[in-house]
Parts: structure tokens; C-alpha cells; sequence
């Protein structure tokens, strides 16, 4: 199979007329002195949805991290709307990056609304997103299901309006319908707020739905790029070829 549809890092005919927010150059990351990800180039624009798919271990995590801010690329370089950073994730973080990471945010023993104040969120911001939060927003985050806790992670995230979000599995072992919900609440984002999103996705399929643009990792390299109408129509190769069985 050719391994570039769309040319690693070129951009599309439209692109021009919109802001590039976050990007990477010939990024090289990883931990201590080895490298998972290497020459990584990858970007997303305002109001785009970018989904990142691979196996396990393909170093979508690390990529992400990288993004943030949490680790420091041993090659190339991070730009935020075309400047080269190097500041810590906290920093990013308070000048409109958002990131739901792999590990659960959501503090069980709080109650859901007592979820959303640590995080400075109003109840009435997060319950325009997810008006199926009202119910819940005395319950304690313990008793929420997981799509309730996502739903919770991810009114956090983007009622703090941020300018990009990185999104790690935000819907990994939850069932289709809900899935589906917290995909289309992060489309919406990107539509309505110019939200760009990079969201790192087991479930390839439903990802593609709302994406624009889909890299795929594999071996710590961007093994194929293109518009996720391109990857569609090439799914069950590319799944073969680069992606374990385990993807529905
Ligand atoms: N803290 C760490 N220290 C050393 N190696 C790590 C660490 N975290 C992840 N790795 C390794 O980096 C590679 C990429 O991992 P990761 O980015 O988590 O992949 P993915 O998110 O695509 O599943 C894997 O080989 C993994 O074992
Ligand atoms: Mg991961």
C-alpha cells in the first residue's frame, strides 16, 4: 500500500484560510534516553477535528504528552500558533490548552457539580453541553456509569473554552451510543468554538465520523495520513496493515 495519501504534513487546498493552533516538526520524544516517536510532523488547525489511531504502544500517549508540555522532545520542535514552546504543561494549560488524559480525572468521592466548581465550571455550562448531567449533578462521581464520568470529564475540559483540546481514549470501554455523544459534543466544539481537537481513539469508525483529518501511528511513526473520508474508504487495509484486530 502506498504509505502517504495526502503527504505527511502538506496541507489542503483550503487549509490557508484557516490558524494553524498546534503542531509539531520533526518531533523525536520519548522517555529517559529512548525514543517512541520519531520525526513526528503533525498539526491541527481552529475548528478541526484530527483523530490519531494506532495500536497499543504506537505512541499516541507520548505524542500527546509532548504536545502538552509534560515531556520535552529530544528533537524538533512544539509551535502554538506558529511559536516555538517550551513551556510546562500547567503553563499551556492556562493559555487555552485543554487535555483529557488516559488517566481518569474525575474525583470519585466528590459529587458531580462539586466536580465541575474545582474545575471552575459553572453547573449551567457544563448542562448546556450535557443537559443529561442535571440529574446527576448531586451524585457523587463514584456512583455516576463511566459515559456519565466522561461526560463530566469532558464538560470540564471544554467549558474552560479552550483553543485546542488533546483528548486521550476519551471513550475507551463504553458502549457505541455513548460514544457516539462525546464524539459529537466534540465536533459541536470545534464547529461552533473553533475548538481544534486531537483526539487519540480506539474506536476508529466512530472516530472517523466526526474527524476532518486521521493520522495513523505506528511504531512511533505516522505510517499514513489524510482526510478521514480517504481513510474510510481505505479502512479495512489500513486495519490490516496497521492496526491490531482488537479495533471494532
Ligand atoms: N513512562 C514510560 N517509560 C518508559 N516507556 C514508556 C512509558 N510510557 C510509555 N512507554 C512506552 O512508549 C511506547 C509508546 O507508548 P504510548 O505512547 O503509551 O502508546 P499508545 O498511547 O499509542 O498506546 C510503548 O512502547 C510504551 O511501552
Ligand atoms: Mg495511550
Amino acid at each position: 500500500m502506498n504509505t502517504d495519501i495526502n503527504g505527511i504534513g502538506t496541507t489542503t487546498s483550503e487549509a490557508p484560510t484557516r490558524t494553524t493552533l498546534l503542531e509539531c516538526r520533526g518531533m523525536s520524544t520519548g522517555y529517559g534516553q529512548m525514543a517512541v516517536v520519531r520525526e513526528l510532523d503533525l498539526h491541527v488547525d481552529a475548528g478541526e477535528v484530527v483523530a490519531l489511531i494506532g495500536p497499543n504502544g504506537a505512541g499516541k500517549t507520548t505524542t500527546l504528552l509532548t504536545l502538552a508540555g509534560e515531556l520535552t522532545p529530544m528533537a524538533g520542535e512544539v509551535r502554538w500558533k506558529g511559536e516555538v514552546v517550551k513551556s510546562p504543561m500547567h503553563q499551556r494549560c492556562r493559555n487555552g490548552l485543554g487535555y483529557v488524559t488516559e488517566e481518569k480525572s474525575v474525583i470519585m468521592s466528590l459529587t458531580a457539580q462539586e466536580n465541575l466548581r474545582l474545575a471552575n465550571v459553572s453547573n449551567a455550562d457544563a448542562l448546556e453541553l450535557f443537559p443529561e448531567l442535571e440529574r446527576l449533578l448531586k451524585r457523587r462521581a463514584g456512583l455516576l456509569s463511566g459515559g456519565e464520568q466522561q461526560m463530566l470529564t469532558l464538560a470540564r475540559a471544554l467549558c474552560r473554552n479552550p483553543q485546542v483540546l488533546l483528548a486521550d481514549e476519551l471513550s475507551l470501554g463504553l458502549a457505541p451510543l455513548i460514544v457516539k455523544r462525546l464524539l459529537s459534543a466534540v465536533r459541536e466544539a470545534a464547529d461552533t468554538r473553533g475548538v481544534g481537537v486531537i483526539l487519540v481513539e480506539q474506536h476508529v469508525r466512530q472516530a472517523l465520523d466526526v474527524a476532518d483529518r486521521v493520522y495513523v501511528i505506528q511504531r512511533g511513526r505516522i505510517a499514513l495520513s489524510g482526510t478521514a473520508e480517504e481513510i474510510r474508504g481505505q479502512l479495512h487495509e489500513i486495519e490490516a496493515a496497521y492496526l491490531s484486530s482488537a479495533f471494532d
